[in-house]
Parts: structure tokens; C-alpha cells; sequence
């Protein structure tokens, strides 16, 4: 048998320019290794969005290549790429006139699976967002919570078994307890189907506490990247350590009020 490469994602010196010379991805090397998160974080504006919408072709590069499962997206099927990716949108990006139900059968209808099996999985990925299936299968997003949409969106990324989920700023809309809620059930989530993650965030706390590696985008380019400890240890540049020092201010603010 052949085992599948242990580096599901890899970007080469990846480039983007929007017409109007707006460069938004200035060369960009990533990797990530099966099974894990990689959080790209940084500043509004510096490309991560882009470098998402490049990775599943929504957005075509300009220069330099993408691997996914070592092979080169450019030379797949955008269309089939994109359904083995799962695509979980900043905001919610939920159809509001599908149900919960219509929303998480949308991937496996596409993949031509059989009412059967879709509504098996259906019901499976709900249970796994921990939303009882008899109460939202029915309901439509207008009539849900924040963290409810956003669980929502989970299984719907999910459904089509990917083996690479792209996020982009997923909780970025949610109050620090739905959040902190949500991060802990996506990480447990994300060890039981072994999926690989890649993770866009502003939101240096989030990155640190979720990620076994981090990407710090600035303007187009990677500063630095690294295991989280690796960047609290020897932040790259003043702006590495800029955006290490607010989770750091509020940590030690807190153990002051602590002690
Ligand atoms: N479709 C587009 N056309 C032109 N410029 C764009 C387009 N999308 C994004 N940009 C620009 O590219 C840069 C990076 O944007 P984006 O990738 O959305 O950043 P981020 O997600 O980090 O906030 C910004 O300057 C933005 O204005
Ligand atoms: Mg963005």
C-alpha cells in the first residue's frame, strides 16, 4: 500500500497580485503536516484570506505553487479540489434558506452520495457539533445562536470527509465564552477525526493556544514561523513580539489580580 505524504499542504514562494498591482501575497512558503493545525495570524490586510482562497482556487496564483496531497492544485480539478477541501467561512457563511439539515447535506449531495447516507451523516456530524439532531435539523440559521451558526458551519465543512479544513477567522464573531467553548470541542474534534487544519486568525491568543505551529504574516510575506513556545521564546521581529505582547499583558494582569 501507499501511504499518503505526511505534508498535506505545501505553498513554494507563493505570489498574488490583484489587478491594480495590489500585491497581496509577496512570496509565501508554507507547510503542514497531517493531523495538525497551522494558524496563519496577523493584522487585517496582510494577505490571509487571499492565501486561503489561493489554496482551494477560488483565487488563481500568480506565482510561485501549491501541493496538496502532493500534487500540484494547479494541475486538478478546481471544482473536485474544492470539495475535498472543507471551507469554513469568516462569518458564518451559512445559506439561509437551507435548513441546518440542508446546510450539512450540501458537500455529500454534491459528492452524489445516496439520501441514505446523506442523511446518516447528517445526523453523525450534528451529533459531533453536539447540536441534537431532532431539535436544529429542521430550523434554519435566522433561528439560531452565534455559537449554534458557528457549530453549524463545522459540521457542514466537515460532512464531506476532507482531509484538510481551511478557516477563516472561524470565531472571530463569538463572545470570549462561546469561543473559548468552541475552540476546546473544535481541538478534541479535530484529534478524533485526525483531519489537518489551516487556521487564518488575527487573534495571536487563539493561534498560541490552538495551533502546533504558527505563521506570522505581515504585509504578504511570512516574518515567522514556528511552535508556538518557539515564537514566545524568540519572537523574529519587533512585530512578532508587538503582536505576542497583548495575550502576555492580560496574562500577567491576571495573575496579579490572582496573587
Ligand atoms: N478581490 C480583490 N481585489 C483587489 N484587492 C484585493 C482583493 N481581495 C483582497 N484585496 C486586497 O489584498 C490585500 C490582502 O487582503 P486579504 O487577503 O483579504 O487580507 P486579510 O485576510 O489578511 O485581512 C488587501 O490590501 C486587500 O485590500
Ligand atoms: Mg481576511
Amino acid at each position: 500500500m501507499i501511504e499518503p505524504p505526511t505534508t498535506v499542504l505545501e505553498a513554494r514562494q507563493v505570489t498574488k497580485t490583484y489587478p491594480g498591482d495590489i500585491r497581496a501575497v509577496a512570496g509565501v512558503d508554507l507547510s503542514l503536516e497531517r493531523g495538525q493545525l497551522l494558524a496563519l495570524a496577523g493584522s487585517s490586510g496582510c494577505g490571509k484570506t487571499t492565501m486561503l482562497k489561493l489554496i482551494n482556487r477560488l483565487e488563481e496564483t500568480s506565482g510561485g505553487s501549491i501541493l496538496y496531497e502532493g500534487q500540484d492544485i494547479a494541475t486538478l480539478d478546481p471544482v473536485v479540489l474544492r470539495r475535498s477541501m472543507g471551507w469554513v467561512m469568516q462569518g458564518d457563511g451559512l445559506f439561509p434558506h437551507y435548513t441546518v439539515a440542508g446546510n450539512v447535506a450540501i458537500v455529500p449531495r454534491l459528492l452524489g452520495w445516496d439520501e441514505a447516507a446523506v442523511t446518516a451523516r447528517v445526523r453523525e456530524m450534528l451529533e459531533l457539533v453536539r447540536l441534537d439532531y431532532a431539535e436544529f435539523a429542521g430550523r434554519y440559521p435566522d433561528a439560531l445562536s452565534g455559537g449554534q451558526r458557528q457549530r453549524v458551519g463545522f459540521a457542514r465543512a466537515l460532512a464531506g470527509k476532507p482531509d484538510l479544513l481551511l478557516m477563516d477567522e472561524p470565531f472571530g464573531a463569538l463572545d470570549p465564552i462561546t469561543r473559548d467553548g468552541l475552540q476546546q470541542d473544535f481541538m478534541a474534534l479535530q484529534t478524533q477525526l485526525g483531519f489537518s487544519t489551516l487556521m487564518v486568525t488575527h487573534d495571536m491568543a487563539e493561534a498560541l493556544i490552538m495551533a502546533d505551529r504558527v505563521a506570522v504574516m505581515r504585509d504578504g510575506l511570512i516574518v515567522q514561523s514556528g511552535t508556538p513556545g518557539e515564537l514566545l521564546k524568540s519572537p523574529a521581529d519587533d512585530y512578532v513580539a508587538a503582536l505576542l505582547e497583548t495575550p502576555r499583558r492580560q496574562m500577567r494582569r491576571i495573575a496579579e489580580l490572582e496573587a
